[in-house]
C-alpha cells in the first residue's frame, strides 16, 4: 500500500515511522510520500525516516515532495498533520487571546478558531488533490487540527474523510497500564466533540471499573487530566485535560501569563529533534519526541489504517458524522466515539444519553463548531463575530467585537478573503 503524510515534514513523522516498523506485519506498507512544503524539513526528516526503516530491515520506498499531487498520487490512504503558519501562528493564538482576559490555546477557545479559519482552506485544497489523483477509494485521515472542525468541512465537501485524536487511545493505554490488563482489554466509553470529551466508562471483559477506578484512584487519575479529584468525583467521568479551559479557565489562564508559551516550548523541542534527524548515526526515534503531546499518535494511526484494510478490529475512537448517535446535534456534525468499521464505513456504537450538564457544554461547542466552519469556508468578518460570540469562553459581544480585531490583524496574512 501507498501512504501518503501530508505535512511529512513534521517533526512527529519519525513517531508515525517507528510505529509502522513494530507493525509492519499488521499494515504492509510499499511506498511512503512525506509531502511538506518545506524543502529543509523534507531533506532532513526523509533523512531520518530512511535510516529508520533501512534499521529496521522495512522494504518501503521513501518518497519526499513539496508537490501536493505528485505525493498523493495513486496513494491508499492520506494523513494530513499540518499546521499551517508554524509554530509562530501557534504562538500567536496561544497569546492574544489573554489581551481580553481569555485562555489562549491552539484548538479550543478563540485560538482554535484562528486555526480553523487557517486551517479548512489548505486541507480542503489538498483534499481535491487527494480527490482527483488518489487511488479510488482512498481515505483520507485527518490529524489536523482543530479535528471536528476540519474533518466536518472535508465530510460537507463530499470526502471520505475521518478524524483521528490520540486523547483517547492515551486514556486507553493509561487505563489498561492502572488495570494491569492489555490495552485491546479495554473499551472506553469516550463521547463528546474533539478536545471536548470525557470517559464515562472503562470496560474490561463487560464490565465497568470506573467506579472502581474513581474510588481507588482519584488522585491519579485527576492529576492525569489536571483537574481537581472533587470534580471528577462529582462528575462521576473522566474528563480529557482539555476540558481545563473551561473547567479551570481563570486558574488556566494565570498559568498562561506567567509562562512561556507551548509553542515556544515545542520549538525549542523541535530545534533539537532536528539537530538530531540531521545527524547520520542516529536512526532511532529519540527520546526528545516524548516531550511532545503526541504519544500512541502512531498506534492511533496504525490501528485505523489496518481496520480501513480490512483487519478485524475493535471499535475503536474516531471523529465520524453525527447520523442521530448524539440526537440534540444535527445529523451532519461530527462527533468523537468509538466506532467500528463495517463495510467501508465508520459505524458508531450506541451512545447512552447524556447528563445535562455534558449535554449543554456539548450542544453550545457544536454550535461555535458550526458558525465557525461557515466563517472558515465562506470568509466575512461579520461570521467571525458571530461565531466568536457563540464560543462560551467568550460569549459577550463587545469580547467577541475585540477578539474578532485581534485574531483578524493576527492573521492578516493567512485569510484570503480579509
Ligand atoms: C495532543 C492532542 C493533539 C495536539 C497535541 C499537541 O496530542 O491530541 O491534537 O496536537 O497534543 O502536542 P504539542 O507537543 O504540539 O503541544
Ligand atoms: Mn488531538
Amino acid at each position: 500500500m501507498k501512504l501518503a503524510i501530508v505535512g511529512g515534514g513534521s517533526t512527529y513523522t519519525p513517531e508515525l515511522i517507528d510505529g509502522f516498523a513494530r507493525y509492519r506485519d499488521i499494515l504492509p506498507l510499499e511506498e511512503v510520500a512525506l509531502v511538506d512544503p518545506d524543502p529543509r524539513r523534507l531533506e532532513l526528516v526523509g533523512g531520518m525516516v530512511r535510516r529508520m526503516l533501512a534499521r529496521a530491515g522495512h522494504p518501503a520506498r521513501v518518497v519526499t515532495t513539496s508537490d501536493v499531487r505528485e505525493g498523493v498520487t495513486g496513494a491508499d490512504a492520506v494523513l494530513i498533520q499540518l499546521r499551517v503558519g508554524g509554530q509562530d501562528a501557534r504562538h500567536a493564538d496561544e497569546t492574544w487571546p489573554h489581551e481580553v482576559g481569555c485562555i489562549g490555546q491552539e484548538t479550543t477557545g478563540p485560538g482554535g478558531f484562528a486555526k480553523a479559519l487557517r486551517t479548512v482552506p489548505v486541507v480542503l485544497r489538498i483534499a481535491d488533490e487527494v480527490r482527483a489523483h488518489a487511488a479510488p477509494g482512498a481515505w483520507i485521515i485527518d490529524f489536523t487540527n482543530p479535528v471536528g472542525i476540519v474533518t466536518r468541512a472535508l465530510l460537507q465537501a463530499g470526502h471520505r474523510a475521518v478524524g483521528l485524536c490520540n486523547v483517547a487511545i492515551g486514556f486507553q493505554r493509561r487505563f489498561a497500564a492502572m488495570l494491569g490488563v492489555d490495552p485491546d482489554e479495554v473499551a472506553l466509553g469516550h463521547v463528546g466533540l474533539n478536545h471536548l470529551t470525557w470517559e464515562r466508562s472503562v470496560s474490561v471483559a463487560g464490565r465497568d471499573i470506573l467506579p472502581e477506578l474513581l474510588r481507588d484512584r482519584l488522585g491519579d487519575l485527576a492529576d492525569d487530566v489536571h483537574a481537581s479529584p472533587s470534580l471528577l468525583t462529582q462528575l462521576g467521568v473522566v474528563p480529557s485535560y482539555y476540558l481545563r479551559y473551561f473547567y479551570a479557565h481563570d486558574l488556566v489562564l494565570a498559568e498562561q501569563l506567567a509562562e512561556p508559551s507551548r509553542a515556544e516550548a515545542v520549538r525549542a523541542i523541535e530545534n533539537e529533534l532536528l539537530t538530531m534527524y540531521a545527524d547520520p548515526s542516529v536512526d532511532q526515534k529519540p527520546e526528545a519526541l516524548e516531550r511532545r503531546g503526541g504519544a500512541f499518535y502512531s498506534e492511533a494511526a496504525i490501528e485505523l489504517l489496518a481496520a480501513i484494510r480490512g483487519a478485524d478490529a475493535p471499535a475503536r475512537v474516531v471523529n465520524l458524522r453525527n447520523g442521530g448517535v448524539l440526537p440534540f446535534l444535527p445529523d451532519d456534525h461530527v462527533i468523537e466515539v468509538p466506532a467500528r468499521y463495517v463495510d467501508g464505513v465508520f459505524v458508531a456504537e450506541p451512545v447512552a444519553a447524556l447528563d445535562d450538564d455534558i449535554r449543554g457544554l456539548v450542544s453550545t461547542v457544536a454550535g461555535y463548531e458550526r458558525l465557525a466552519l461557515d466563517a472558515a469556508v465562506q470568509g466575512g468578518r461579520d461570521r467571525v463575530v458571530r461565531a466568536m460570540r457563540a464560543h462560551p469562553l467568550v460569549l459577550q459581544h463587545d469580547r467577541a467585537e475585540r477578539l474578532t480585531d485581534l485574531l483578524l490583524h493576527e492573521n492578516r496574512g493567512f485569510l484570503e478573503w480579509a
